[in-house]
């Protein structure tokens, strides 16, 4: 499951597509994501292999799913861990000792894309069935426990897609408790169960499936249809069904008792040990750091690098937060002058980029060779990044490598990572931070690019722009906020174009900037749709920003959504 973590940033050239007319070369990653991508970058071209966390996971209690390739595995995660269950995807070829020390109570095999009967078709370990644990196939996982346990699976005459509504044949079973009778589900299969296994029994039927839900010995459960997805909307209640009712679990998985276990392992591990940290003052490393902090004190030192291209206070509020109000070890430098003097003149985004990473990696390892001899590196990680690693690594890993031709870490530093967010998802990692004391503000912060105002500048970057863009953007995060709509919002910004137009202000002709607003909503910035903001508040902001930020002529709503536009115009 641990793989190489640069690998999962994946340029939008990746995701779209070849497009011959222009090579984008962006990575999509978050902030946090996008300076440990440095880091990590930095660290292999030194001739090291990729690091991993070789932090052995203990828990108490735990739900294992063995993924198919479905795209509800993730959803299937979230949807236990909202009961207080710790649970984590493996791959179908796992083997026992790598998930002993979770102490699985239970196993869902997820849904996937083949079938059964095919020669190539992924299949369970023998662990699930040998242990003796509760097992809940949804669709292709039934199948397999059908195909496994001796019974057959065989193409349908109709494949059954959308709604459908399961009708229990059963005079109670704990699956269905508090389930309705006839219960309106959602499904996605092209093959059906011709033959249960020897001891099972069919529990549940549907008008195209006379075997929708079966059981048999030692709870072994099977569905034909997706408990986790909002088209079931009883399926939130199967779930838990399965977890207390049938695996006896006992919900122990809190953001209490996630920081309070984070923190002993990490004190563990650390020992006498030194930690290094990149705070970029985005909601992952704010909260990986405090992790390290609570739990190692001043044996951590976080180095805070300013490029000169944050937003208006932003470098403020990040070293009253920490140096200030939690008392962490931090040094700061501020590079705006090196950053800004190595961007001169350069208008090409993916040089912009090439050059801000470099230029990080230069003064991250100056500042870091000043603390002597450091053993960790901390960053924030989080679960999506590890469960996307498992795919297409290589291929990833060797792009992102060309695109960020950067320089290697100094060769005394033999950084170990911790990663204490590693298996979270971004909802649990905004409950941790709260949890441990960080403000809401910073907890529910919107992402922001690592090269920061420098790509919302369309041309070149000057100190003249960066300030203008500031004030403008300033207005846009004051208004949206006002007025409620920042936690909706995926991301609100100005963006600097390079147009100029025409404006009167006063009595003479101003030959200003052209401010273009962006607001998006979306669930993982991979698709987003622009925002409909009210009327008043667009006319709010356009009001400020003219009468407010010198140089400004005209103020435009970009109305583009993704795709075919990306969040950011550089
Ligand atoms: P796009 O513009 O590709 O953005 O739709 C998707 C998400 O990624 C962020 N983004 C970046 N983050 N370095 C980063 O750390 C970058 O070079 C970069 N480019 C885009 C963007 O803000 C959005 O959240």
């Amino acid at each position: 499951m641990v793989k190489n973590k640069a690998s999962n940033i994946i340029s939008n050239h990746d995701q779209q597509g070849d497009n011959p007319m222009e090579e984008s070369r962006r990575l999509t990653a978050s902030d946090d994501l996008e300076i440990s991508t440095y880091l990590e970058i930095a660290e292999e071209k030194r001739g090291k292999a990729p690091l991993v966390s070789s932090q052995k996971r203990l828990h108490r209690e735990s739900i294992i799913i063995v993924d198919f390739g479905s795209q509800y595995s993730r959803l299937i995660a979230r949807r236990i861990r909202e009961n207080q269950v710790y649970s984590e995807i493996v791959s179908h070829d796992t083997d026992w000792e790598t998930i002993e020390s979770l102490q699985p109570k239970g196993v869902i095999l997820s849904g996937g894309p083949a079938s059964v009967y095919d020669p190539e078709a992924p299949l369970a370990p023998s662990w699930v069935f040998d242990k003796g644990l509760p097992v809940l196939g949804i669709c292709y996982g039934m199948q397999v426990i059908a195909h496994q346990l001796g019974g057959s699976v065989a193409p349908s005459q109709k494949r059954e897609y959308g709604h459908s509504v399961v009708y229990q044949d059963t005079k109670s079973d704990p699956l269905f408790t508090d389930i309705s009778k006839s219960m309106p589900v959602w499904m996605s299969h092209g093959d059906k169960i011709n033959e249960l296994p020897p001891g099972f029994q069919s529990i549940g039927y549907s008008d195209n499936s006379p075997v929708a839900v079966f059981v048999g010995d030692e709870s072994r459960y099977g569905i034909q249809f997706h408990p986790e997805v909002v088209h079931t909307p009883e399926g939130q209640q199967l779930i838990k069904n399965f977890l207390f009712e049938i695996c006896g679990l006992k919900g122990l998985w809190t953001s209490s008792n996630f920081a309070a276990r984070a923190i002993k392992d990490i004190k563990a591990k650390v020992g006498g040990g030194k930690v290094v940290c990149a705070l970029s003052g985005g909601v992952d490393s704010s909260v990986a750091a405090t992790l390290v902090h609570r739990a190692i004190g001043d044996q951590l030192t976080c180095i805070f690098v300013n490029n000169g291209l944050l937003r208006k206070e932003e470098s403020e509020r990040i070293l009253s937060t920490f140096k200030r109000h939690l008392k962490v070890n931090l040094i700061y430098k501020d590079a705006t002058d090196e950053f800004l003097s190595a961007l001169e003149n350069v208008s090409d985004p993916e040089e912009k980029r090439k050059i801000i990473g470099e230029q990080f990696i230069k003064l991250f390892e100056r500042e870091a060779k000043k603390l002597g001899d450091a053993d960790y590196l901390c960053q924030g990680t989080l679960y999506p990044d590890v469960i996307e690693s498992e795919t297409d690594e290589s291929k990833v890993s060797v792009k992102i490598k060309t695109h960020h031709n950067v320089g290697g870490l100094p060769k005394h530093m033999q950084l170990k990572l911790i990663e204490p967010l590693r298996y979270l998802f971004k909802d649990e990692v905004r409950k941790v931070g709260l949890e441990l004391g960080l403000s809401k503000e910073l907890v529910n912060r919107q992402p922001f690019p690592g090269p920061g105002l420098a790509i919302r500048i369309i041309g070149p970057v000057t100190k003249e722009k960066l300030e203008t863009l500031r004030e403008a953007d300033w207005v846009v995060m004051d208004e949206i906020k006002g007025n409620n709509l920042y936690e909706s919002l995926w991301q609100s910004f100005a963006v600097l174009t390079d147009t100029k137009s025409v404006g009167v202000v006063g009595d003479h002709r101003l030959y200003g900037y052209t401010i273009a607003i962006r607001a998006v909503t979306s669930d993982d910035a991979m698709t987003a749709d622009w925002a409909r903001l009210p009327y008043e508040v667009l006319s709010t902001i356009s009001n400020r920003i003219s009468n407010e930020v010198n140089g400004v002529s005209r103020v435009v709503y970009d109305i583009t959504s993704k795709p075919p536009g990306t969040i950011e115009w550089e």
